[in-house]
This record gives structure tokens, C-alpha cells and sequence, in this order.
């Protein structure tokens, strides 16, 4: 089979080299893909919002089988396009993609579903959003409607800041049109989780968990980026926590999804507040996570390429995906300056040195060689260095070794990414 995988991330690194080592795989290729991708498929280069030559790509090379890294090619209706050619994909459809690309349509499907979640409200006017606001008591949580990069989110702890929040989406739409339409809801405390199902439009089965680290810096504190680090599995979720959620929150969804003629295939990854009373959705996204897939795929013993053809395929009853014990973790190495302003162009050296320590993987983010061959950085995250372990300590002190190994001045990373699970697991052994 001739694979294509979509996109450009550390997130389609991971699910290139995982193809790669498929026998079903003839030829792998990646659209844009980056310099490590490079390395394990051939890059073409068709960014992932131009649907129309993806798929004519498709066509010309006679690609068989089609794998979507980011949200906005499912947004765009690649999966709808290729189905119009008769080539089969992991990802959902435009109308099922909406789970991740309106907060408000996922709201709703999960009200219906009686799926657990945080109470909330919808508006398209102004005013009204307003006059909502002032009733809440803080914290509010406001959310641009459509999709935003993660950067639509405002906890807000005033109700000034909430109406601040409100008129940058919908008056002055910093989020452009993602900003038309706000959802308001209450605030959930708890730690976090990302819970990944794969689906095949009939069924869910579980795929793994991981959490990720969204602010930027140690401790948690600063601006939220597209994730800093993560770590899998998550210590949070044992069995009996896992099937409480595949039965309270995925099944439900994807049930309601099938009835409502909108079957989902691809990955479901719910991100979760473990709550108190219980586990709760914070939101849907209809893709693997970044930098979660980083984290996770390096345990997964099962043939990757076969799991998500089931899918595609509606051929998911019976399959299972087997993971190695232990623990894996992910260090995201970003440009000095990520998320705001920061250079490109900067040079990389020592990665032979880091992927020479046992155990360890350095995925490629953003990354592209210049006219001397060199390695450089060309984005805001540019590595994620990752490395398993036979529990998350021994996970993370390899993944920091090969970190140091690392010769990039201008790169910057947190230096405590798993600290919450590694102060359980030390704490447990006294
Ligand atoms: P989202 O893009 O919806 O995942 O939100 C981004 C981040 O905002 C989440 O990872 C949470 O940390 C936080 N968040 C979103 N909604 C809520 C909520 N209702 N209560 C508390 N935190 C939230
Ligand atoms: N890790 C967050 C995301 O992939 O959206």
C-alpha cells in the first residue's frame, strides 16, 4: 500500500516513523512534512490547507491510503475529497469534524448525549453575551466558537476580564470569524487528561492516554503555547477509570454522532477534567494530540498502519492496540521567544549525540536543512525529544540527557515536564 500522511508537526513525525515500520507500507510520503520526516518518507510539497492539490497528489501517485495530522485539512473537507475519489482515510468529514471545529455544535451533541461537561451558553450577539457575563460568578470561561490554535480560551477570574474576553472575539475578532460566535461556561477544577479513541463511524475502541503541558513555563505558569511536553500513559487513568469513560463520555458521542448522520472515523481525543465527582469533557478534538502522539507512539507495539486502516475500513470490532509497560515522555525544544516573536534560521547540532542514548527518539517539529546541510530550526516548537523508560523518573531523566545533548542556543524548554506523576511515583517509593 502507498500511504500518505498529512502535515508538517513532531505529531506526523511520530506517525510517519510508526508507518514506516509497517509491512503493509510500500511507499510512505508526507505533505509538507520537514527535514526529519525527510528521513523516513518523501516529502511533497502541498501545504495541508490546499485540499485541492492534496488530493490531486493523491491521484497522481496513486496513493491507496491517506492518514490527516492537523485539525484545519479536516475542517477543510479533505476526508469528504477523498472519499469522492474513492480513497480511503483516517480522519473524519467535514460535518463530523465539527466536534472539533465548533465548540457550540459540541456542546450541544454532548447535552444530548447527556455526555458529563461543564454548563454553558451559546451567543452570537454581543449584548446578550455581555448581560450573561455580569450575571456569572468568576471564574468564566470563555471560548471563541471555531478553531483558534488553542489560543481561544480566556479563564477569566473577573467578570472585567470576561467582557474583555468577549469583545476581543466578537467586536474587535482577534480570532477572525473562529470569534462570531462565543460559548460561555462554567469553570471545572481538577487535573487534566487526554483520552484517545480510535473510531470507525459504528464504534469507539480505546487507544491510549497521555497529559501535556500547555503553559510555558516550569511550574506550570505562563502563557498557554500548543503544548511544552507530555507524558503517557496517564497515572490518572487506570482500567476501571478507562471504561468509566469510554461508556460515560465516548461511546455516548459516538453514538449520537452515528444517529445524527455524521459518523466519525479517526482518532477522538477528549481532553478531560478529572473532577471530583468524576470525569468530565473539556472539549473534542478529531485528531491525534500534539505533543501527546509524540509521547505515545514509541510504546504502541501494535502495527499503527493496520489499526488505522480498521478504521477507515469500518473494521475496527475485535482489534485491540497492544502497548509496551512503562512510560514515555516528551520534551518540546521551541525557538527562544515561542509562543510570540521568534527567529527561524538558527543551526541544530548534536542530535546524533542525543539519539545515541538508549531509549531515546528526537522527533522533529519544525525543522528544515539549509543550503550547507545543516540542521535548522524553522518554527516555534522545532524538536520534541522524547525517551521511554520502565517508569516515567527513568522516562524523564533519559529524555533530559538527551536534551543536554542537544547543542541549540537558541532554543529554549521547560526543565520539569511529568513533574506531577514523577512526585507520585518518588512519593510512592518513599
Ligand atoms: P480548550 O481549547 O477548550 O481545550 O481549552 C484550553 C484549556 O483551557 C484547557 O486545556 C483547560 O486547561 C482550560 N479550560 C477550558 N475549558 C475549561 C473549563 N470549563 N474549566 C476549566 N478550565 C478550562
Ligand atoms: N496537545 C494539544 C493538542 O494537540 O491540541
Amino acid at each position: 500500500m502507498k500511504v500518505l500522511v498529512v502535515g508538517k508537526g513532531g505529531r506526523e513525525h511520530a506517525i510517519c516513523k510508526a508507518v514506516a515500520k509497517s509491512p503493509l507500507c510500500d511507499k510512505l510520503y508526507c505533505a509538507p512534512g520537514n527535514a526529519g520526516i525527510a528521513e523516513v518518507a518523501e516529502c511533497l510539497p502541498i501545504i495541508a490547507e490546499d485540499t485541492h492539490r492534496m488530493v490531486a497528489a493523491v491521484k497522481e501517485k496513486e496513493i491507496g491510503f491517506v492518514i490527516i495530522g492537523p485539525e484545519i485539512a479536516l475542517a477543510l473537507g479533505l476526508a469528504d475529497e477523498l472519499e469522492s475519489i474513492g480513497v480511503p482515510c483516517f480522519g473524519p468529514k467535514k460535518l463530523a469534524a465539527e466536534i472539533e471545529s465548533s465548540k457550540g455544535f459540541m456542546k450541544d451533541l454532548c447535552d444530548r448525549a447527556g455526555v458529563p461537561t461543564a454548563s454553558y451558553k451559546r451567543f452570537t450577539d454581543v449584548e446578550a453575551a455581555r448581560k450573561y457575563v455580569e450575571e456569572q460568578r468568576p471564574p468564566i470561561v470563555v471560548k471563541a466558537n471555531g478553531l483558534a490554535e488553542g489560543k481561544g480560551v480566556t479563564i477569566a477570574l473577573t467578570i472585567e476580564d470576561a467582557l474583555a474576553a468577549v469583545d476581543a472575539a466578537m467586536v474587535d475578532k482577534v480570532f477572525g470569524e473562529s470569534g462570531t460566535e462565543v460559548v460561555i461556561e462554567d469553570f471545572m477544577s481538577g487535573e487534566e487528561a487526554s483520552f484517545f479513541a480510535l473510531c470507525d463511524g459504528e464504534r469507539a475502541r480505546f487507544f491510549c492516554t497521555a497529559q501535556d503541558h500547555k503553559a510555558l513555563n516550569d511550574g506550570d505558569k505562563g502563557p498557554n503555547t500548543g503544548g511544552m511536553g507530555a507524558y503517557s500513559p496517564a497515572p490518572m487513568i487506570d482500567e476501571a477509570m478507562r471504561k468509566r469513560i469510554m461508556k460515560e463520555i465516548i461511546d455516548p458521542t459516538v453514538e449520537e454522532l452515528k444517529n445524527m448522520g455524521r459518523p466519525f472515523t479517526g482518532m477522538l481525543y477528549a481532553g478531560l477534567m478529572m473532577t471530583k465527582t468524576g470525569p468530565r469533557l473539556i472539549e473534542y478534538n478529531a485528531r491525534f494530540g500534539d505533543p501527546e502522539t509524540e509521547a505515545m507512539l514509541p510504546l504502541l507495539k501494535s502495527d499503527l498502519l493496520e489499526l488505522l486502516y480498521s478504521c477507515a475500513c469500518g473494521r475496527l470490532l475485535g482489534v485491540e492496540s497492544q502497548w509496551e509497560a512503562g512510560a514515555s515522555l516528551s520534551v518540546i525544544m521551541a525557538a527562544e521567544g515561542y509562543p510570540s516573536n521568534y527567529l527561524k534560521g538558527s543551526v541544530i547540532r548534536g542530535m546524533d549525540r542525543a539519539q545515541a542514548i538508549p531509549d531515546v527518539t528526537v522527533y522533529h517539529s519544525a525543522t528544515l536543512r539549509n543550503q550547507a546541510g545543516e540542521l535548522t530550526a524553522n518554527g516555534g516548537r522545532v524538536l520534541c525529544v522524547t525517551a521511554t523508560g520502565s517508569d516515567i523518573v527513568e522516562a524523564q531523566r533519559k529524555a533530559y540527557e538527551a536534551v543536554d545533548a542537544i547543542d541549540w542556543p537558541e532554543g529554549y524548554y521547560r526543565r520539569d515536564i511529568g513533574w506531577k506523576a514523577v512526585a507520585k511515583v518518588k512519593g510512592a517509593k518513599g
